[in-house]
């Protein structure tokens, strides 16, 4: 693909365009509309969305620029790409671990990431049939519990969004869903204005907003800050290889800046909208914040109950989260199967009918937490409580592989590359580049690594 793109007849500003649509549907998805309003909920909302915010553009926008700058020299899959440029730095071929941490890690994520996907099907499946219309809280909450607690159903669904994840990577048509990228992207954004519209209706907008951007630090653990630093890393695909493997198809004279840039916009700018629409629909309905995974499904559910025209939006946003969804799966998987293409001469096929059923049955783990393992947890005490399976890979994929992944990207970069050859290939101008380099050299790196020991109670 890499070659195709730099030829393209329609030259380097399609490049750019399809670079930036293929990163943005990888970087929005369920880790914006689904993940960061639950966990924001959880860790009791302003002080950390400012932690989150600060970690967006300390550590994800310098490690983005990275990851990009790291694609586009390598030219390969993220673990060959790491053993290459590792090879031509004089380093050792352990660098090649960095793309096979993210490469698992990005299995893991999709395995249960597929089931959340599963259950955003499920829903526009009701939206459509009209359940929702004028639904109190408990009937929306009743509904989600009789989803979730069923095994065959959510087992169903999640086999169907690994069969159409499996189907795109298998056939290397990645790229035709960018287009659709291209009007589904801006869609869903005016979806969720008309959800932030509805939410301005329901009497407790200023309270979901202050809720939301009042920071009351009292609420802030050493524990919420680690989330907050990996959903960071989770929203904007970084850390395991995603963007590194889409910066392969990057021409050389964009600007990785301000590219990084608008992608981190608008996954920003979809997350925090999303936020703003939920959060007014859980004051104005007496529930809690700290609801868990299920937060959007039992909260959205009531606002396109009580609205006009509510089934049609309704269906239309769940059909837009699903696509949201897929084109971030896509992106999760093709590190994995881009490698077993490369080096162990399986076709495109096959290497997904591989990953896709070994995905497929680490997944089914995360189906059963929600009912037959619901009490199937583990604690280490001081650390952390009553983890389930999706608990568990959620956490070690996100908090720990994610930022460990983009710790050791800004080590590569800023310490063991030569510095004249970033410079070279960045290209970019002089004062961005120089403060940058000094966030991926220092900064970054020294952050993520003072909030793990802080979370692991070392200092
Ligand atoms: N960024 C995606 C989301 O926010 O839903 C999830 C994701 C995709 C994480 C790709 C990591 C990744 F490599």
């Amino acid at each position: 693909m890499s070659s195709e793109f730099r030829l393209s007849m329609h030259g380097q500003w399609s490049g750019r365009v399809a670079f930036i649509l293929a990163a943005t549907g990888s970087a929005v998805g369920l880790g914006n509309i689904w993940k960061f309003p639950y966990i924001t909920g959880d860790n009791g909302g302003g002080a950390f969305v400012l932690v989150y915010l600060f970690c967006i553009v300390l550590i994800g926008i310098p490690v983005m620029m990275a990851e990009i700058f790291l694609g586009r020299k390598g030219g390969l899959s993220p673990i060959n790409t790491m053993g290459m440029l590792a090879r031509e730095e004089n380093r050792h071929g352990i660098w090649r671990g960095l793309g096979w941490m993210g490469a698992i890690a990005g299995l893991l994520i999709l395995s249960y990431y597929s089931v959340i996907a599963g259950w955003a099907m499920a829903y526009t499946v009701r939206m459509a049939a009209g359940v929702f219309v004028g639904a109190t809280a408990d009937g929306v909450t009743s509904i989600f519990v009789a989803l979730t607690s069923d095994p065959e159903r959510l087992l169903g669904w999640h086999t169907l969004f690994m069969l159409m994840t499996m189907t795109i990577v298998s056939r290397g048509v990645q790229h035709g869903l960018e287009k659709a990228v291209r009007f589904l992207m801006p869609l869903l954004l005016i979806m969720l204005l008309i959800l932030v519209a509805y939410a301005t209706t329901t009497g407790a907008f200023a309270q979901g907003f202050n809720y939301l951007f009042y920071p009351d630090f009292s609420k802030l653990t050493s524990e919420s800050v680690l989330v907050a630093m990996g959903h960071a890393f989770f929203t904007l695909s970084l850390g395991m290889g995603a963007i590194m493997a889409y910066g392969a198809y990057l021409p050389k004279n964009i600007s990785i800046a301000k590219t990084t840039f608008m992608i981190a916009g608008a996954d920003t700018l979809v997350a925090l909208f999303a936020g703003l629409a939920i959060f007014p629909i859980v004051f104005a309905n007496s529930m809690t914040p700290a609801e868990g995974p299920g937060l959007i499904f039992k909260t959205l559910p009531i606002a396109f109950g009580q609205m006009d025209y509510g089934i049609l939006f309704g269906t239309l946003f769940f059909v837009l989260i699903v696509f949201a969804a897929w084109t971030s799966a896509i992106s999760l998987i093709e590190p994995m199967v881009a490698w077993l293409v490369e080096n162990k001469n399986l076709s495109r096929i096959r290497a997904s009918a591989y990953i896709g059923v070994l995905t497929w049955f680490i997944g089914v783990g995360s189906v059963l937490s929600f009912n037959v393992w619901e009490k199937a947890t583990w604690s280490i005490p001081g650390l952390f409580k009553d983890l389930t399976f999706f608990d568990t890979l959620d956490g070690l994929t996100a908090n720990v592989l994610l930022p460990l992944g983009g710790l050791f990207i800004a080590i590569f970069v800023g310490h063991l590359m030569a510095k004249h050859k970033v410079k070279e290939e960045m290209n970019s101008h002089p004062l961005l580049y120089t403060i940058w380099y000094a966030l991926i050299r220092y900064v970054t790196p020294l952050l993520v690594i003072i909030v793990f020991l802080k979370a692991i109670k070392l200092i």
